[in-house]
Formats: C-alpha cells, sequence, structure tokens
C-alpha cells in the first residue's frame, strides 16, 4: 500500500501480479485481487474483486480484460490485496479462491494462508445469524466474522484493528491474514498465528523509529515506552513507524519475502498474535496478549536477499537452477564454519549450548519430506561422531505417537522454509516437555529459526522449486558439521574428523563433476520417461538418497517411485522385479559394498535390468549393469551428497520429457503451513 507516492491503477496491479508470481511457487491452483473501485465519487468506498482459477498469469490476463478497469486512474493512497491459492478446504475455483469477502458489497475482503479448524461451528453460528455463504472455504468465515463483529460494534468509532483483535479470538488453527474494508478506505490491518508474515517498508524519508513499540491493550502509552526503554536504542515519542517530514511511505504485507524484495529489503516480522495496521500512513502493532518472546518491539531488520537469487537467469525451471548451484550452496553452507587449515568447525548458533547437547540422554531429528531424507542422510555419522543415540523421526508421526521426550533429550528440526506446521508443531511439543530445541533452516526469521533454543542456519540461499534439491545437500553438511563440531575433542576420532573434513574440502569440485554428467542423464530420461514405475534401491549411507530420489520422481514426474532399502529386497520388493521393471541401484565403494552385491545379484537373477549409480573405479558392479553412472568417490558418509545429484538431474528431465510443470507439480505446495 503506498501513501503520498501516487500510483496508477496498472502500477497497482503490476505490483501485486508480480509479487503473486514471486510467491506462486506456495500455490498455484487459484488467485485474486481486491483493489479499489473506479466510482469517482465513493473512489475509496468500493471494492473491486477479480478472481480466476489457475496460475497467477490467468488472473493478470483477466485484470486487463475488465471493462470498468481504468488504468490510469491515479491513486495517492491506494491499499490492495492478493493471493494465490493452494487449496486446503473446497476444490479450487474462483468463488474457493481468496480475497473472500463478507457480503455482496463487499465490505470487508481478506486474504488468509493457513486453516481454520473451528471453522464449521463459526459458519453455523453465522448462518444461524442469516449469514449466507457462497464458497467451501474456511476462510470465508473470516470475512463473514468480522461484519458480524462490525455489524454488532457497541460504538460507531471502532477501529479496524479492533475488530481484527476480536476475530483473532475467536479462531483456531493457523493463519495470516490481511483485510481490506470499504468501512475503513486506505487502512490494512494484518495479523498472523502460525503462518508467517512480515511487512516490509519503503521510504525515500527517513523513517521515525527503526523499532515499533507493541502496545498492548492492556497498558496505556506511557507504560509501553517505559518498558521499551531498556531494550531499544532509539525509540522516538511517537508510538508507530512512519516516514519523517513527509507520509510518501509504502508497505508491503508478504508471506514471504521474495514478493517484495525488488520493491524493500527493509522488513519486520510479525509475531504470532500480532496485530498490525496502517493508517494515514503510519504502521502501528499492537497485541492482546504479551508475546511468548515478550519483546517489546518489533525491530526493522535489512534482509540479505538479491532480486537476482529468485530469478530463473538462464535455466529453464527454478529446480534446474538450484541443482547447478549445488557447488556454490554447499560451499556457503560451510563458509566460515569449517576451517580446513586447523581441522575444526564453529557453528556460532550452536557454541553456547554445545556443553548441554554433550551431556544429552539422546538426540532427535525431525523433519517432513526432504527435510527429514537429510536427517536419515545423516543419521549413521551422527550416532559415529557424537556416540549418542539418534533417533530421526517424521514429524507427523512423530506426533502421532505422542513420543516421549524428557529434558535432556535434544531436539532438532529440519526445515528449508522453518514453517513447516507438522515440524513447528513437533517444536512446540518438544518444548513443552523442556527439551532442548535446535532449528535448522533455510530461512531467516522463520518460525522454527525464531521459536528454537538455538540453531543453524543452513545458509543455501532462496529455494523456489517445490522439489526441494539444494537445501537437502546443505541440510546433510549442517548435520555433519554439527558432529564435527561435537568430536573435536575425541581423540579416538581425530583421524575420522580429518578424513571428513577433507571430503568437506573437496564436494564444490566433486559436485561440479557429477553436474557434468548432465547430458549422459538426459539421455537416460530418454530411455525411462514413458515407464509407469520406477525403482531405487542401496543401503547404508544411501538409503537416504534412494528415499531422496524417489521423492523427486514421484512429485514432479508423477511416475510411481519407491525408495527401496536393498536389506529388504528379499523380504518383498524383489517380486516388482521383472524385465520389464526399471530398477536404480546406487552401489558405492563403502562399507555395504558386498551387501550391495548381493542385492544386485537377486535382481538380474530375476532379468532385472539394473541401472547402478557406482563409483568410478567399480567394475563389479558394472559387468551386472543394464547401464552405469559413474560418480567420483568421496568419504563414505559424505557419498550420498553427490549421489542424490544424479537423480535430481534425472527427475527433472524425466517431468520435462514427460510435459510437466517442474516448478509446479500438481496438488503440492513448497511451504505447507497446514497440518
Ligand atoms: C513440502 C515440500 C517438500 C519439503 C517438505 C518439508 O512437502 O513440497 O519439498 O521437503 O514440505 O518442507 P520444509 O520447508 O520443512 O523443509
Amino acid at each position: 500500500m503506498n501513501y503520498r507516492v501516487p500510483r496508477t491503477r496498472k502500477e497497482i496491479f503490476e505490483t501485486l501480479i508480480k509479487g503473486l508470481q514471486r510467491l506462486e511457487y506456495r500455490g498455484y491452483d487459484s488467485a485474486g485481487v481486491a483493489i479499489d473501485g473506479n466510482n469517482h465519487e465513493v473512489k475509496e468506498r468500493h471494492i473491486q474483486l477479480v478472481k480466476k482459477k489457475g496460475k497467477v498469469k490467468a488472473l493478470d490476463e483477466e485484470l486487463y480484460k475488465q471493462d470498468s478497469m481504468d488504468l490510469k486512474m491515479e491513486f495517492e493512497t491506494h491499499f490492495g490485496i492478493a493471493h494465490t491459492r493452494w487449496a486446503t478446504h473446497g476444490v479450487p475455483n474462483a468463488v474457493n479462491s481468496h480475497p473472500q469477502r463478507s457480503d455482496k458489497g463487499n465490505e470487508f475482503v481478506v486474504i488468509h494462508n493457513g486453516i481454520i479448524t473451528n471453522y464449521k461451528d463459526l459458519r453455523k453460528f453465522l448462518e444461524s445469524k442469516g449469514y449466507e455463504f457462497e464458497s467451501e472455504t474456511d476462510t470465508e468465515t473470516i470475512a463473514k466474522l468480522i461484519k458480524y463483529v462490525f455489524d454488532n460494534r457497541e460504538t460507531e468509532d471502532i477501529t479496524f484493528s479492533t475488530l481484527v483483535e476480536r476475530v483473532i479470538q475467536q479462531l483456531e488453527g493457523a493463519f495470516a491474514l490481511v483485510f481490506k474494508s470499504i468501512h475503513y478506505p486506505g487502512e490494512a490491518v494484518a495479523t498472523r498465528r502460525g503462518s508467517p508474515l512480515i511487512i516490509g517498508v519503503r521510504s525515500k524519508y527517513k523513517l521515525s523509529t527503526e523499532q515499533i513499540p507493541i502496545l498492548y491493550r492492556t497498558c496505556n502509552i506511557e507504560n509501553v515506552k517505559n518498558i521499551c526503554k531498556t531494550r531499544m536504542k532509539r525509540l522516538d515519542s511517537s508510538t508507530c513507524l512512519h516516514a519523517v517530514g513527509d507520509k510518501a511511505v509504502e508497505f508491503f504485507f508478504a508471506s514471504d519475502a521474495s514478493a517484495i524484495i525488488e520493491h524493500t529489503n527493509r522488513v519486520i516480522f510479525l509475531e504470532d498474535d500480532d496485530i498490525a495496521a496502517v493508517a494515514d500512513g503510519k504502521l502501528s502493532i499492537h497485541r492482546v496478549k504479551r508475546s511468548a518472546s515478550d519483546d517489546p518491539s518489533r525491530a526493522i531488520q535489512t534482509l540479505q536477499m538479491e532480486l537476482q537469487q529468485i530469478m530463473k537467469g538462464n535455466f529453464s525451471a527454478f529446480m534446474q537452477k538450484e541443482i547447478f548451484e549445488q557447488p556454490e550452496s554447499v560451499f556457503n553452507t560451510m563458509r566460515g564454519r569449517v576451517n580446513f587449515e586447523t581441522n575444526t568447525v564453529l557453528l556460532g548458533g550452536l557454541k553456547d549450548h554445545l556443553k548441554e547437547i554433550r551431556r544429552c540422554r539422546r538426540l532427535i531429528v525431525i523433519g517432513c519430506g526432504t527435510s527429514y531424507h537429510a536427517a536419515v542422510a545423516t543419521r549413521q555419522v551422527l550416532e559415529e561422531l557424537t556416540e549418542l543415540p539418534v533417533m530421526v523421526e517424521l514429524a507427523s508421526d512423530f506426533l502421532d505417537r505422542n513420543t516421549p521426550v524428557f529434558r535432556d533429550d535434544v531436539c532438532f528440526f529440519i526445515s528449508q522454509s522453518g514453517e513447516t506446521a507438522d515440524t513447528l508443531l513437533a517444536l512446540r511439543y518438544c518444548k513443552d516437555r523442556r527439551a532442548l530445541t535446535v532449528g535448522v533452516t533455510n530461512t531467516v526469521g522463520s518460525s522454527i529459526s525464531r521459536e528454537t533454543d538455538c540453531g543453524v542456519h543452513i545458509n543455501a540461499g532462496p529455494e523456489i522449486g517445490v522439489a526441494s534439491t539444494k537445501a537437502y545437500t546443505s541440510q546433510f553438511i549442517s548435520l555433519v558439521m554439527f558432529g564435527l563440531m561435537m568430536s573435536e575433542d575425541r581423540i579416538s576420532l581425530q583421524s575420522r574428523r580429518q578424513e571428513i573434513i577433507r571430503g568437506l574440502r573437496s564436494l564444490p569440485e566433486l559436485i561440479k563433476e557429477v553436474l557434468s554428467l548432465d547430458e549422459k542423464i538426459h539421455d537416460l530420461a530418454l530411455e525411462l520417461y514413458t515407464q509407469r514405475s520406477l525403482l531405487v534401491m542401496g543401503r547404508g549411507y544411501n538409503y537416504a538418497t534412494c528415499l531422496e530420489g524417489a521423492l523427486k520422481i514421484k512429485e514432479i514426474t508423477y511416475m510411481h517411485s519407491e525408495g527401496i532399502l536393498a536389506g529388504e529386497l528379499k523380504h518383498g520388493p524383489l517380486a516388482l522385479v521383472d524385465k520389464q521393471m526399471p530398477v536404480i541401484m546406487v552401489i558405492m565403494k563403502d562399507p555395504c559394498f558386498a551387501k550391495c552385491q548381493n542385492a544386485l545379484q537377486q535382481v538380474t537373477a530375476r532379468q532385472g535390468r539394473p541401472i547402478i549409480l557406482c563409483s568410478k573405479d567399480d567394475t563389479e558392479s558394472s559387468k551386472f549393469a543394464y547401464k552405469t553412472i559413474e560418480l567420483p568417490h568421496t568419504v563414505d558418509c559424505l557419498q550420498g551428497i553427490l549421489s542424490v545429484i544424479p537423480l535430481q538431474l534425472l527427475s527433472f528431465h524425466l517431468a520435462v520429457l514427460r510435459g510437466y510443470d517442474v516448478d509446479f507439480p500438481r496438488n503440492l505446495a513448497k511451504s505447507v503451513t497446514v497440518e
């Protein structure tokens, strides 16, 4: 939204649409916008809603088709909202897409990320009061509820943010919400619980403060200032943010920094239950309850992200770009942390807790999807280096089982986005049981990074492709680095540590070597892309590679694919093997080599035609192979970083050959903020 920064409607659309396109990886079933209408008499008291099924492009085209759009119309103050949806309640169509509205007159409109778990009760209540629903969404309940609160207000001068405050007190579940209303022209109110929400601030004028003090309903402003003084470096007499001398300021609300980074890198991360309101060019934040962090202010932070990092460049898909970025992303994960001269590792975010971690009873490593696979991939090396029992857990299952957790456990939460609902809930579960919690995320300011006691930022750079690639290899390395840091004073482990650290040093070069196999892998994809099914088999350090490779194939090619533990082959999967079934086998020169040879024999004895990912010098496996992909050799516990890359590339080529949109796989979202 803009204040005293005149913008035409065309510019407003462009800002909203570009923002949505940058966020499209989070949802792409349908999209919609709400902007101020055309009626000059009551310009800002009329809201125009445009919604469309399909990708953001379809919405963009629709906007320009609408006759009533006066694209040149200028606004000195304007607040527009837009949303791209990943359906949870109700099929993807225009009616179910957001913004959702309170009534046919669009008095209140709202966009929502997350899930409202008590929406059925709320809907029943509102229907009993005569409110008619048009969609199947949980979000529409919020739009109707705010109108109900407004219609039943006790005073005429109730503020927009008070209405929102009352609404969220009735909501259960997770949400990031942004509201617009004809009753509050030029005002915006946004709030969150469980789902991320940031506010970008752009002004060419000096800002009145770098810290926004929180207003509590129960405190008066003087109290708030006193609380703040102790912790804030600069606090002027204002209790909200505005641009000094002029109100020429623009605010951007977004669920993800990539939507706004081209406008500003100055952002405020909202906390759960914060209510942020912009009116008359000023931003203020209030809460009903004190925040979990009890921080009396929200700082404006400067993001390091570059626009270029979220552009595709010369690649045809973000996923492809991210696969090819791995020599650099892996290097960035280690930069400043691994000292190759002294063979030491220092993870700044963990160092103060190291003593406590060393004293723990066990490590529990929790994640979903690819992040879970990073935990599986590093379990053995963590057990070896920390000499502790290590449990790896899928967050949803961990919660379903009410897994016993104790205060002397250390729980790791692995998450690229730092926002995955299942992982976040598992984190809160462990916190309630007083375990020490460690976040391993790729997103500064994410819920998991903020709510854990300490953590590691994997530093892989923004990952946009829904199918995670570079985050996996960086999570893998982060966990190995943790193991190395834990074992620094174990004399018996010194030569092993040195071997691993040497391995880490050569990884970027070896990854480049693997990436140079791209053409060969493309040729393999040409042979396989019409198949219905693909098995990926291995064991030991490379079991995770098989799980992760099969996940990539499922996610973007829609082929059936299974990661099979080679040790389990004879207990079932062998029944699937015949002349037709393609089987990829990961056989590396590691302690499981001989056992993998057994599995290979079992496959070839059933006339299976194995495609083998093997070490360059492995003449034994290649004798039985239908095809081989030869990989450079590295230390056993790091080999999985190299062996997963051909499978990432293979899934990419298979998806392209099958004609699918690699970055937007059907039914999937990058960041799953619902349970
Ligand atoms: C979704 C994504 C996966 C990802 C998983 C966990 O399912 O589609 O690519 O691995 O969530 O996400 P996180 O952000 O927690 O790593």
